[in-house]
Parts: structure tokens; sequence; C-alpha cells
């Protein structure tokens, strides 16, 4: 596989208003997402859940602040991902505004529960914009340490990247990880993401991941 060049630099603020990026249109192409053009969602898209063996997605909601601070104060949770997480007004400020984000319809946080106990806060799965500006559509996953090692990260994302194609019809989903995280990149792996090559995210060097419609369709 050759080695990319590193991604260009992020072009636009875009937080799911009026373009459809990722969805092969250009800024004044008509969305083929099948959205009213000017459709606006706050946070992930409510009507959207996902239900898997062992866990339930749901749109992630203010409510769920407080679980999302106290699993990033995990030091291993935030050990790879840059943020605001020593500040505890800026980080708590970071997840209420990811949480708020205007995303595209089907897009934002899912946070995932157990199914056997929908108290239970396993983590979220994020589809949006890459650091939240595309135009790349990402999705990325985090969850409280003591649910690593048993195969929730894949079982929470395999939907989301299967909803993304499937309902979304995305052009390209891509996941950007620190090349030492390693459990990060299986999990990219184990739901198809090609490996593309370096990239820059947040500033820090990066392995980019993604697969497209193309790819997925062929595969069928
Ligand atoms: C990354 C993360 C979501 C993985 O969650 P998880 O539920 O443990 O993931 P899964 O169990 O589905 O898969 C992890 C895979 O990585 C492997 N893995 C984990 N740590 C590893 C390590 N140090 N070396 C090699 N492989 C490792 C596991 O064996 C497993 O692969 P396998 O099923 O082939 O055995 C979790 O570690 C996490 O929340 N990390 C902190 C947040 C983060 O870094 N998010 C990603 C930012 S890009």
């Amino acid at each position: 596989m050759g080695q990319p060049a590193m991604a260009s630099q992020r072009r636009s603020r875009y937080e799911g208003r009026r373009s459809c990026a990722g969805h092969g249109g250009g800024e004044d192409a008509e969305p083929d997402c099948g959205a009213p053009h000017d459709m606006i969602v706050t946070g992930s898209d409510a009507c959207t859940t996902f239900e898997t063996e062992r866990l339930l997605l749901r749109s992630r909601t203010l409510a769920d602040t407080n679980d999302c601070v106290l699993m990033d104060r995990e030091p291993e949770v935030t050990r790879y991902v840059s943020g605001p997480w020593s500040n505890a007004s800026a980080h708590r400020e970071f997840i209420e505004n990811r949480t708020s984000g205007l995303w595209l319809p089907g897009m934002g946080y899912w946070t995932i529960v157990l199914r056997q106990d929908p108290a239970i806060f396993v983590g979220w799965v994020l589809l949006i914009p890459v650091d939240a500006v595309g135009p790349e559509i990402e999705i990325g996953w985090r969850l409280r340490q003591r649910f690593w090692g048993q195969g929730l990260a894949t079982e929470a994302a395999r939907p989301v990247l299967t909803h993304a194609f499937e309902v979304l019809k995305l052009a390209e989903v891509v996941a950007e990880i620190d090349p030492d995280n390693l459990g990060s990149l299986r999990v990219a792996e184990k739901i198809g993401l090609k490996q593309r090559g370096p990239v820059l995210h947040s500033a820090r060097p990066a392995v980019r991941y993604s697969l497209t419609l193309g790819e997925v369709a062929g595969a069928s």
C-alpha cells in the first residue's frame, strides 16, 4: 500500500448545517443524504438508536456529562487523546458543546449502556466531522476502562459504521488513531477500516484508517 500524503489542513468549520460533506458533494452541491437541505439536528439524531447483543446505543444527552467527565478522568482513557482534560470547567464545557453540537441528521454521539442494565454507562461512539471541523466524517470510540478487553468497543462501533453507509450513504468514514494506541487500531481493523497512512490529528501524529462506500458496495 502506498503512503498517502499527510491530510490537508481542515478547510472549514463544519457542524452539520447545510452542506453534505462526506456525501460526495461540495459546498454548493445538493445533499444526497435524503435530508432536507436546511435541516439541523441538535445533538445526535434522537431517533437513531442501536441494539447489539450486549449493548444499547442511544443519543448522548447533557445528562450524560458527569459520566463522560468521570470516564475521561481515568488516566488511561485519555492517554492517546488530546483535549482539555486537566481543566475541569473547560473539560465539562467541551463535552457539553460536543453533546449539543449541530450535527447533520443521523450524526453525533451515542452513549453506550449495558443492555442488561441501561443505567450502567459504558462509554460512547461518535460519528461527526473530524475534530468537529471536517470535512471528513470520523467514527470514534471511548469506553470506561473497566469495560475494555471484552470486544465491547467493536460491538458498539459496528452498527454505527453500518448506519453511516447504509442509512446516511456517506462517501467515506475515517478514523485517526495514535500509532501507539494498539487497542483502538485493532478496533478499526476489526470493523473493516483500511489503513491509509500517516496524518496529523489535533496536531499529533496519527494513523489514518478509512472505508469508502465503494469499498462497502464492492465487498457485498
Ligand atoms: C480503544 C478502546 C475503545 C478499545 O475498547 P475495547 O472494548 O477494549 O476494544 P475491543 O475489545 O473491542 O477490541 C480491542 C482489541 O485490541 C486488542 N488490544 C488491546 N490492547 C492491546 C495492546 N496493548 N496490544 C495489542 N492489542 C491490544 C484487543 O486484544 C482486541 O483485539 P482482539 O479482539 O483481536 O483480541 C478502549 O481501549 C478505550 O476506550 N481507550 C481509551 C479511549 C481511546 O483511546 N479511544 C480511541 C481514540 S482513537
